[in-house]
């Protein structure tokens, strides 16, 4: 039975957003600029990343604080090496009633079998775009759409359905294929999903004029193939979820800049290195390895963390309409492919 915590704006502890690596085979201009992030960049090493059992023992832990959804992220979840052994560790928690992921699919058509088998039941896929020219300059790295199809049409066959599929919308990159999107994906019964681009991190040198705000995605999309809106599955649902009015599916948009949700924010990001987050736009996180390494209990490890998330008060999104850029630029944030999405 999960002893419930709740932080200062009486928020309780639900999701937890857990980052397996900080690297990624991507290099998205949006994420991981491949100017900074080229071969020198030096990733986290080996010893410094918690292992499977230490995260499968803090997910217990938190499981016991009222987590009941859990999604892994990166960097790119698939290229830490055999994250399917985590996965079973994972799918046998009591108490976890949503585990998924979100991969960007490249490494999809070797390994969703595996995934699958290991007992994941849901996958989340990003792709911004089905304009082959444009994905190759978003990713940095000159992939092709091609390659993110197959890892896509992989996961069906060995039964992941639907999948929800993500796109970042920018001004002028790919807000002009967001119609071709939604319509690929709804006739293969998928559910798209439009995220407002964000100012996480601070590298990808935000502004809000490059922000196509949810409204006129679904303005966009409804004008060509009908929508209404839909109830949320659950309360603090970060996606606004569409039905279109033929019944051949659902969209959903993430307006995290244009309609802030930080009110029913229950989500916890916990970092390779084991440092856990209360905001995506967090600054300084809690340590929770050196505890760990040092024998810490597991009641020791609960107050810890029943500690940090009482004390938060995190509401980014909600404040950044009223602070100045130079506010903004001299928060230091931690960085997206750090902490996951
Ligand atoms: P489902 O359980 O499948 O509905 O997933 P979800 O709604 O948690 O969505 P997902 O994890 O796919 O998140 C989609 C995107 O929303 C992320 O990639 C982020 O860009 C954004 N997002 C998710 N959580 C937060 C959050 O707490 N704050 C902000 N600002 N953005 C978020
Ligand atoms: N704004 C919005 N979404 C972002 N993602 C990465 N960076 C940003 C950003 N600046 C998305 C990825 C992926 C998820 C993990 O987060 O595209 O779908
Ligand atoms: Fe990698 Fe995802 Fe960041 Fe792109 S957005 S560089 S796929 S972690
Ligand atoms: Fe939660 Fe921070 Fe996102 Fe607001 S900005 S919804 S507090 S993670």
């Amino acid at each position: 039975q999960a002893i419930a915590v709740l932080d200062k704006f009486r928020r309780p502890l639900r999701d937890l957003r857990i980052s397996v690596t900080d690297r990624c085979n991507f290099r998205c201009t949006y994420c991981m600029p491949a100017e900074i992030f080229g071969e020198r960049y030096e990733f986290l090493q080996r010893a410094d990343l918690l292992s499977f059992e230490e995260i499968a023992r803090l997910t217990r832990i938190f499981v016991g604080l009222g987590v009941v959804k859990v999604r892994l992220t990166g960097g790119e979840p698939l290229v830490r090496s055999e994250i399917e052994k985590l996965i079973v560790m994972l799918a046998d928690v009591e108490g976890i009633g949503d585990l998924t992921m979100t991969t960007n699919a490249y490494l999809l058509p070797q390994k969703a079998g595996t995934l699958r088998n290991a007992g994941l039941p849901r996958l989340t896929v990003s792709l911004d775009t089905l304009d082959d020219a444009i994905f190759r300059e978003m990713n940095g790295r000159g992939f092709g759409v091609g390659r993110v199809l197959e890892g896509i049409r992989a996961a069906e066959e060995v039964g992941f359905h639907p999948i929800k599929v993500n796109a970042v919308v920018q001004r002028g990159v790919n807000d002009h294929t967001i119609v071709e999107l939604a319509r690929y994906f709804r006739e293969r019964g998928h559910i798209m999903r439009f995220i407002e681009y964000m100012d996480v991190g601070n590298l990808n040198g935000w502004r809000l004029d490059d922000v196509v705000p949810a409204e006129e995605i679904v303005a966009r999309i409804d004008a060509e193939m009908p929508l209404e809106p839909a109830e949320s599955n659950y309360r603090g649902e970060v996606a606004n979820r569409y039905r279109y009015k033929d019944g051949s599916g659902e969209i959903g948009v993430i307006a995290s800049v244009t309609q802030p949700f930080c009110g029913d924010c229950t989500r916890l990001r916990l970092s390779p290195e084991g440092m856990l987050f209360t905001c995506l736009f967090g600054v300084n996180g809690t340590d929770l390895r050196t505890p760990m390494r040092d024998g810490a209990s597991d009641s020791e490890l609960t107050e810890v963390i029943r500690g940090t998330w009482s004390v938060r008060t995190d509401r980014y999104s909600e404040e950044r309409s009223s602070m100045t850029d130079e506010l903004r630029a001299r928060r230091k944030k931690v960085e997206m492919y750090h902490i996951g999405g």
